[in-house]
């Protein structure tokens, strides 16, 4: 016998998401590849995967310190929010309600609401007030079964702000179990101060702002929101090529009202994912699948801004590409952190499959966020990063719309969520 520190047995499932050679997987064919195992069990040792496999194999090969029954429940690797926005200091009902009878996004935005409210409030926003408000963010993401998670800046749109943002980001996660990656997106939108002198802001961002965050090693990323009311494509790629010359790789907010051509530049600029893609056309599609960017789809902040326009799901695969689903998390669009609603949201608005969501929500959403060596399967040698699911099979993930069926999470084999509550360590890492 073998000694295992834990061992989760008798799930009714275990979804792998293993298989492929490559970080992601790709088309119909891998996307439906979920590589399950009924009646599952998994043994960790010291935070690591030892074994997956059925359990009773698992039980006549190792004996564990720990022991979970499973029993009836759905083992599935820790969900990864690949878009995120949770660094700002306040929240944005009102703009909400304002929607509700009949404003429009855009023209609360060129009115200097939106993501311009969303900054003057995080520029006068202590950084330890920010810290502490994030943390409560990645704890509600932990909840829904989110282990690791992409994060952006872009409610700072100063040299200051942004910094702060990505420290806040930075410090945050420091304090907490999930894993975070950084993107800078000073280039979210032009600010206020800038609106007569556009061209001033993209020097600024490429000479100072993104040497500063390369320098202070602020951000793996750089990101650009390309659209009529924020850069246009050649602002976009200068700003984007900037970031390269800095070893920050692009990812591009591209055609979330129309298609201004922010997916064709995502694949020129070699991005590694592009993201909303709500309207892009089908030769945008094309040129991501050829150039191997993966689309990273937003179905709550779609629909949560009146679904003018929805990602083409279905072109997307069947061209070849490997579609990841985030939530999009931030005050404006989609302020929600539950991932499991974005799966759902992707079988019913986008007519993906429950295989496709689960792969889209993490294999495909760690490699769109270059965290796939730690995140998104389960596979021997591997971080145990599990979600427990109390259900029978992954179907119920996206068919339980909205509810949130988790019930236990561990991060690097440690319990974290425990009967749907954060389990809280004694002191911090
Ligand atoms: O991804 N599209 C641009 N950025 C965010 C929304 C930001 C906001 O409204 O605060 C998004 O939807
Ligand atoms: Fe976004």
């Amino acid at each position: 016998m073998r000694t295992a520190d834990l061992l989760l047995l008798g799930a009714a499932q275990v979804v792998t998401c293993d298989g492929g050679r490559a970080a992601a997987k790709r088309g119909p064919r891998e996307m439906n590849d979920l590589r399950v195992i009924e009646d599952g069990a998994i043994a960790v040792r010291r935070g690591k995967i030892l074994a997956v496999g059925p359990t009773n194999d698992i039980t006549r090969t190792y004996r564990g310190m720990q022991r979970f029954y499973c029993r009836g429940r759905t083992i599935l690797p820790g969900f990864v929010d690949a878009h995120t926005h949770p660094v700002f200091a306040k929240m944005r009902e009102d703009e909400f309600a304002r929607r509700t009878r009949g404003e429009d996004y855009e023209a609360i935005l060129a009115a200097g609401g939106g993501i311009h409210a969303s900054a003057e409030a995080l520029r006068e926003a202590p950084q330890s007030a920010l810290v502490a408000d994030v943390r409560a963010r990645l704890d509600s993401m932990l909840l829904h079964g989110t282990t690791a998670v992409e994060a952006k800046s872009g409610y700072g749109l100063t040299p200051e702000s942004e910094v702060k943002s990505l420290r806040v980001i930075q410090k945050a996660a420091a304090q907490h179990p999930m894993t975070a990656a950084r993107t800078f997106l000073g280039a979210h939108v032009v600010p206020k101060e800038y609106h007569r002198a556009r061209a001033a802001y993209v020097k600024l961002l490429i000479e100072q702002m993104i040497p500063r965050v390369a320098r202070q090693r602020l951000a793996s990323f750089c990101d650009v929101f390309v659209e009529k009311s924020a850069f246009s494509v050649k602002e976009a790629r200068e700003i984007l090529r900037a970031g390269k010359r800095h070893g920050l790789r692009p990812k591009v907010h591209a055609d979330q009202f129309r298609d201004s051509g922010g997916a064709k530049l995502a694949a020129e600029l070699g991005a590694i994912s592009v993201e909303h893609v709500d309207a892009t056309g089908r030769s945008g599609i094309r040129a991501l699948a050829k150039a191997g960017v993966i689309p990273v789809l937003l179905p709550a902040a779609a629909l949560f801004t009146g679904l003018t326009h929805k990602p083409n799901a279905r072109a997307l695969i069947e061209a070849g590409c490997a579609v990841a689903l985030a939530t999009d998390f931030n005050p404006g669009t989609a302020p929600s952190e539950n991932l499991a609603l974005t799966a759902s949201l992707g079988c019913s608005l986008l007519g993906m499959t429950p295989e496709e969501v689960i792969i889209a929500i993490t294999r495909n959403a760690a490699a769109a966020c270059g965290l796939q060596e730690n995140h998104g399967r389960i596979a021997k040698g591997r971080p145990a990063n599990l979600v427990v699911l109390d259900a029978p099979s992954y179907t119920f993930l996206p068919y339980r719309m909205g509810t949130n069926l988790v019930h236990q999470v561990f991060v690097n084999g440690r319990k974290v969520v425990k009967q749907g509550r954060r389990v809280r360590q004694a002191a911090p890492r």
